[in-house]
Parts: structure tokens; C-alpha cells; sequence
């Protein structure tokens, strides 16, 4: 469906679960609050949200965290997702570091695309950033879910200035890697920002005849360039320095069942209570939701504030919210 600004959403972000197994600096770096597991929506509940969300015009649907795959419903839960009638295609937000033992089973339960969020391919620098994490599982796992033809993306949180290590992977492999600018939410507010356009400025030294690549790789809002050779495609995702809220698609929903509109703002639909009230009959219940999830779309704001961040009201953390 269009919302109020003409923008066709077609697009929800569901997090399975705000815990994680790293602790990236500018994410959890000292984990998260454990809430009680009945605040965590159940995986019939998702489904029956992502139904209701089908009904609204959602056709597509991005798995993340958290670190989704520490949720152990998670493969079910993307068979039973590619089910919903409407929902075309269910893709996977991961950091990589459970992803080598479960590939098959993503496999197999059709998933359309994984992107694995590495930020550097340096041990030292990953081992910092994340808070002890192995680089080269995560490096093997991109390797094996590109033998397993998936279609796999890297997504880099730019934090440093080197990116050679990254854009290897673009070099060897048919993998797009992709560059986000820290967003001022939760733990990202003690980062200085960064900027995409110095990224793609140091990239030009060593690569100067990379080039802007007009094709469509997604469903999202990065800007692409090849550099020639390369297998992949090396993106930009620049929500400050590129605000791209004029073409915004999506929509998120937390995990304990919250859906909101717009990264900036903590304003919402609380879903759960909907999917949990007994007083509803199973039909009722799937109007009522694809009726708030409308409302809610309706209500999504024209841009984000990063630019102006004292308008900012979202207090949660990135790791709530789903990235
Ligand atoms: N700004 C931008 N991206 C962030 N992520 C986590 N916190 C932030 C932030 N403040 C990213 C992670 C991961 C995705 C789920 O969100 O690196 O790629
Ligand atoms: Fe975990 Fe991703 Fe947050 Fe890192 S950024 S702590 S991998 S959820």
C-alpha cells in the first residue's frame, strides 16, 4: 500500500530476538537487559503478524536482530514465512558467526538472500569492534553461502578508514558490499558520524575508474558503483549524508511485537497486544491487525531527524529495533 506521502511500502524488517552473540562497540557492548521470554513474540504470532502485514501489501520480508540465528525457531520460521500467501521472498540480516553450521538448513527452507554484517576483515580490528569475535568464521561463512549460491551481501557499519580487506570479497566473489553511515540511535550516538563520501573517495585512490551502477540490486535504498573486474558491486547506504526517507519502502517490527514506522522516532503500534488478545475471534484477529498495521502506515513520518538529532524520541537500542 502507498502511504500518506505516496511512498509504496512494501517492505517489513522483523527482529526475532534483541540478544546477540558479539558485542559490537557501536551496538550492545555490554550485551542487552534480558527481558522475560513471554515479552518476545512467539513464532506463530510472527507469522500471523507477517500474514496481516501480507494482507496490507508487504510482500517482502527481512529476518534480523539481535542476532537472529541465536533464536532456534529461526529456519522453521523462514519455511513457514515463504508459506505466508503474499510474502515473496525472506532474507536474513546475520552477523555470520552462527551462520557456517546452519547453512544447509537456510538452504533448504528457501531462503532468497543473506546479508552478513562484517565490518572490517581484519582480525585485530574485527576482534575490537565486536568485542572478541573471530573473523574467520564469518569470512568462511560468506565463502560457503556463496558456493551455496545464495545471493549473500556484506554490510559494513564504517567505523574505520580502512576498507581494502572488504572489498576483496566484491573482487573474488559475486558479493555486494555494501557501506552504512552510523546512525545516531542507541550506543551509535558516542560515535563520531561517518561519512560514505569519504568512503567512496578513498576507494577511488586505489580504484579511480570505479564507476556509478544504475541497476537494481535490492529492495533498499543503497546507491552502487563496479569497479571494473569485480565480481560484486560495492554500495553505499548513506542515511545522513544521502537521505533517501523520499524513497523509504519499510516498515520494522520489534521483537516483543512493536511495529514502527520510522528508525528516528519511538512513535508505534503495539501488535502484540492485538495477536494476544483472547477476545478475538482468529478472523477478527487478523482484521484488527491488518487494520493497525494500515494505520500505522498511514501515520509514517515524512524523513527521519538525524540532521536535527534533538528530535530524536527512539531511546531504544539499534539491537531492538532490527537495523
Ligand atoms: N548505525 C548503523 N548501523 C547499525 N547497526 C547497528 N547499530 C547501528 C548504528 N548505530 C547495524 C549492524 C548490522 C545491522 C543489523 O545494524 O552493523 O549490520
Ligand atoms: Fe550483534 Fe549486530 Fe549488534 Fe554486532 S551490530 S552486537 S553483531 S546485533
Amino acid at each position: 500500500m502507498k502511504d500518506s506521502y505516496g511512498r509504496e511500502i512494501n517492505y517489513i524488517r522483523i527482529s526475532l530476538t534483541d540478544r546477540c552473540n558479539l558485542r559490537c562497540i557501536y551496538c550492545m557492548p555490554e550485551g542487552v537487559e534480558l527481558v522475560p521470554r513471554e515479552e518476545i513474540l512467539r513464532e506463530q504470532e510472527i507469522l500471523e503478524i507477517a500474514g496481516a502485514a501480507a494482507r496490507v501489501g508487504i510482500s517482502h520480508v527481512k529476518l534480523t536482530g539481535g542476532e537472529p540465528l541465536v533464536r532456534r525457531c529461526c529456519r522453521r520460521l523462514i519455511r513457514e514465512m515463504k508459506q505466508v500467501p503474499g510474502i515473496e521472498t525472506v532474507t536474513l540480516t546475520t552477523n555470520g558467526v552462527l551462520l557456517k553450521e546452519h547453512l544447509e538448513s537456510l538452504k533448504e527452507s528457501g531462503i532468497d538472500g543473506i546479508n552478513v554484517s562484517l565490518d572490517t576483515a581484519d582480525p585485530d580490528l574485527y576482534r575490537k569492534i565486536t568485542g572478541g569475535g573471530d573473523v574467520s568464521v564469518v569470512t568462511d561463512a560468506i565463502r560457503a553461502s556463496v558456493d551455496a549460491g545464495i545471493r549473500t551481501k556484506i554490510n559494513a557499519v564504517a567505523l574505520s578508514e580502512e576498507n581494502e580487506t572488504l572489498l576483496e570479497f566484491a573482487r573474488d566473489y559475486p558479493v555486494d558490499v555494501r557501506f552504512i553511515e552510523i546512525m545516531p540511535i542507541g550506543y551509535g550516538t558516542r560515535f563520531p558520524q561517518t561519512d560514505n563520501r569519504k568512503i567512496l573517495e578513498t576507494i577511488r585512490k586505489n580504484h579511480p575508474d570505479i564507476e556509478k551502477d544504475p541497476s537494481k540490486h535490492g529492495f533498499g535504498p543503497a546507491v552502487y558503483y563496479q569497479i571494473p573486474g569485480f565480481k560484486g558491486a560495492v554500495g553505499f547506504i548513506s542515511a545522513i549524508h544521502g537521505k533517501f526517507c523520499g524513497s523509504c519502502n519499510r516498515v520494522r517490527l520489534t521483537s516483543m511485537g512493536y511495529l514502527k514506522t520510522c528508525l528516528c522516532y519511538e512513535d508505534g503500534t503495539d501488535l502484540r497486544k492485538i495477536v494476544r488478545d483472547e477476545n478475538l475471534t482468529q478472523q477478527e484477529k487478523e482484521e484488527r491487525l491488518a487494520e493497525a498495521i494500515r494505520e500505522a502506515i498511514l501515520r509514517k513520518p515524512e524523513a527521519h531527524c538525524f540532521d536535527d538529532p534533538v528530535d530524536i524520541t527512539e531511546k531504544h537500542l539499534m539491537a531492538s529495533i532490527g537495523g
